[in-house]
């Protein structure tokens, strides 16, 4: 007997996502070079440190000791204690909820507080998962252009602006992926003070990058103590530790707001890897002296990065504050023309054309909601960075 075939149709909330650009080149990248191809990734957004030994070690003894059952929901007791001792400001572990990494995080808190018609503000650039997370919620992403000659910050002029009946959340992320702008305190008193105005917005700050910072780095709940209440403070393991297969992070905030997310996640995860958790317990009670070794490594490399592509011809690269990308325009190449009189035309095309002719993978910025720039990763190695720099020196000098 013959069945019928049935289309398969997307939820209406799902309709408009795909696979992030970001996923995609990095995946090409990966496939060029499991066939062969000389492929430098500069795509990534995840350090090539290895996680470091002693927390391996605490998870192969936490695996022995036999912690292989469901954990508690919330996470594990221990680890809630100590990110909330961390977090200081009377923050206890019941502020405390342990997901699997800083993206199941605020996925959590935007399926337990959004409904259809409200609104989140993000500033443009910003990382592309947080647009797709709004749309899953079935609420909107209010993308507010925050351009290089402001530092890709957001103004206390714009957040006012853009506020209506129905903003549900600010969404801020220091150091930012991509930009690696950083804000300082004086910078979040001004939006705090735009927010005190407005008491149905609640606040994201997303702090993943935190140990990764050149300049000082300022905590939104630190410099707004008065609106703890309604921030949910976001960070994790992954980027600082080198933990990003662990899938480990956390959110800090009101006891209502983390009851309303527990429920999402007892329905979706039943909470975090009980293993991974015992390795970023490991991770936050061990020596923190890597931290700041691995932050001396990666300021060196973004001088290197910034001053060989800021040097080129229709290149303009800031210099990052913190995170590990740097996010140049590459506006001045765009009506330049590749060896076979074919324009370049978009950043998408730019970053293309370095990854088929010089073997370079870099991801464009319209993903991350600004076109005319690109986001290149230097957490990797040396001689990848020099070798992928060269390359893209080559590739641009060859543009007519
Ligand atoms: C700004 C930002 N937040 C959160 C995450 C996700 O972190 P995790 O690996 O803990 O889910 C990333 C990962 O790239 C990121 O760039």
């Amino acid at each position: 007997m013959t069945q019928a075939h049935i289309c398969f149709s997307r939820s209406r909330r799902t309709a408009s996502l795909g696979l992030s650009e970001i996923v995609v080149i990095s995946e090409t990248a990966a496939r060029r070079r499991a066939e062969g191809c000389d492929i430098i990734a500069l795509s990534t957004g995840e350090p090539d440190f290895p996680t470091p030994d002693h927390v391996i070690a605490a998870a192969h003894a936490a695996a022995l000791a036999g912690q292989t059952r469901y954990p508690p929901t919330a996470g594990l007791p221990q680890l809630r204690a100590a990110i909330a001792d961390r977090a200081g400001d009377g923050m206890e572990p019941a502020n405390v909820i342990v997901s699997t990494g800083a993206k199941q995080v605020i996925f959590n808190a935007f399926l337990a507080s959004l409904d259809p018609g409200d609104e989140v503000i993000l500033a443009a650039p910003s990382w592309s998962s947080y647009r797709d997370m709004v749309t899953i919620a079935d609420a909107s992403p209010v993308e507010l252009p925050c351009p290089m000659i402001t530092g890709f910050k957001l103004t206390p002029q714009q957040l006012e602006k853009a506020i209506t009946p129905r903003t549900r959340w600010l969404l801020l992320n220091s150091p930012s992926n991509p930009s690696g702008a950083v804000y300082t305190a004086e910078e979040f008193h001004a939006l705090a003070e735009v927010l005190r105005r407005y008491p149905q917005i609640r606040i994201v700050s997303d702090e993943i990058y935190e140990h990764l910072s050149f300049e000082t780095f300022a905590s939104f709940r630190d410099a707004a103590p008065d609106l703890a209440e309604r921030t949910l403070t976001v960070n994790g393991v992954s980027k600082a530790y080198s933990m990003t297969g662990w899938r480990i992070g956390w959110g800090i905030g009101s006891t209502d707001l983390i009851g309303a997310m527990l429920a999402v996640q007892g329905q979706s995860t039943s909470g975090a890897c009980s293993i991974a958790q015992a390795a970023a317990l490991a991770a936050l009670t061990g020596g923190q002296d890597l931290l700041a070794h691995r932050a001396v490594i990666l300021r060196e490399r973004r001088d290197r990065t910034v001053g060989r592509l800021d040097a080129l011809n229709g290149i303009v690269c800031p210099a990052p504050q913190g995170a590990f990308y740097v996010f140049p325009s590459c506006a001045g190449v765009l009506s330049r023309r590749n060896s076979d009189g074919e324009p370049i035309g978009d950043d998408a095309a730019f970053c293309r054309h370095l990854l088929d002719n010089a073997g370079v993978a870099i991801v464009p910025g319209r993903p991350f909601g600004m076109p005319g720039h690109f986001r290149l990763s230097f957490a990797c190695s040396d001689v990848e960075l020099d070798e992928g720099l060269s390359r893209i020196e080559k590739a641009v000098a060859g543009l007519n």
